[in-house]
């Protein structure tokens, strides 16, 4: 055997070995990351990354899903970012009105800016708020959704129940996020975009923090969502779980204070 086939056996079996472990689930402890994006130069390369084809990607399928639960009037995004899954259901729900919420001053104002030359007006709002600590008086919202920041909650059971607080009776949620328990094949896909893709694009504010890779690891697995959603009040709830992602639906009852 020369070097060349020998060459060729070990990377088919490399390649073997990955295809066949991306097929078993993560099996890690939880890791915690930062709460809040406020540092200027990460909440910039955030906003970069979130204008990519897959994050489109990502919010066509989360609005679409959205579209069988809506039919209410408000819609509120918690810890909206920069503003783009707003903008994406802003498309689908043209008589909606919106409000974007986020813990980081930073992203309120990028989400503002983003939005401020589109022409909402009133329908569209952006307010500085916690998950757990939301600018809303109870029983007011009809409808609340969130992608990608579960995970980054400091209090995910307080947050739960300030959601349940301020949604009118009927109201519901979507939740979107990473689960911890993803295929390994998400690992293997987010370890490239850090450390290939990121470094080839030069977006190194998101590396610098560990990131995509963080908030994979700080996610939650299904089983976790589920024992957290049991200690709320929502008892009408439904989780479903995919490859590297988890979808968590509840809604208040209607006969709920
Ligand atoms: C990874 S980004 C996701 C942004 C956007 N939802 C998206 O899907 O692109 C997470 C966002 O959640 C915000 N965030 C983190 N902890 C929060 C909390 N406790 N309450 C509200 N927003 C929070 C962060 O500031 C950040 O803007």
């Amino acid at each position: 055997m020369n070097l060349i086939e020998v060459l060729i056996i070990v990377f088919c079996l490399i390649v073997l070995i990955i295809l066949v472990s991306s097929m078993f689930r993560l099996n890690m402890p939880r890791r915690v990351n930062l709460e809040g994006i406020e540092d200027p130069k990460t909440a910039e390369a955030y906003d970069r990354i979130s204008r990519m084809p897959q994050f489109k990607l990502i919010r066509r399928s989360f609005v679409k899903k959205l579209k069988k639960y809506c039919t209410k009037e408000t819609i509120t995004d918690i810890g909206c970012g920069p503003g783009y899954l707003l903008q994406s259901v802003s498309k689908e729900f043209p008589e909606n009105k919106l409000v974007g919420v986020d813990i980081s001053k930073e992203m309120v104002e990028k989400a503002k800016a983003n939005f401020a030359s589109m022409g909402y007006g009133e329908r569209i709002e952006f307010r500085q708020g916690a998950a757990d600590y939301l600018p809303f008086d109870d029983s007011t919202q009809d409808f609340i959704v969130s992608t990608f920041s579960l995970h980054h909650w400091a209090d995910p059971e307080a947050s739960f129940k300030e959601i349940f607080r301020i949604l009118k009776p009927g109201g519901q949620m979507l939740i979107f996020d990473f689960r911890r328990d993803a295929q390994r094949l998400l690992f293997y896909l987010i370890w490239f975009a850090q450390n290939v893709a990121l470094r080839i694009m030069g977006i190194t504010a998101i590396r610098k923090i560990n990131e995509p890779m963080g908030s994979l690891l700080a996610s939650y697995t299904k089983k976790e969502i589920g024992e957290l959603i049991k200690k709320t009040p929502f008892k009408d709830y439904q989780i479903e779980g995919k490859l590297g992602w988890i979808y968590l639906y509840g809604k208040k009852a209607e006969n709920a204070l």
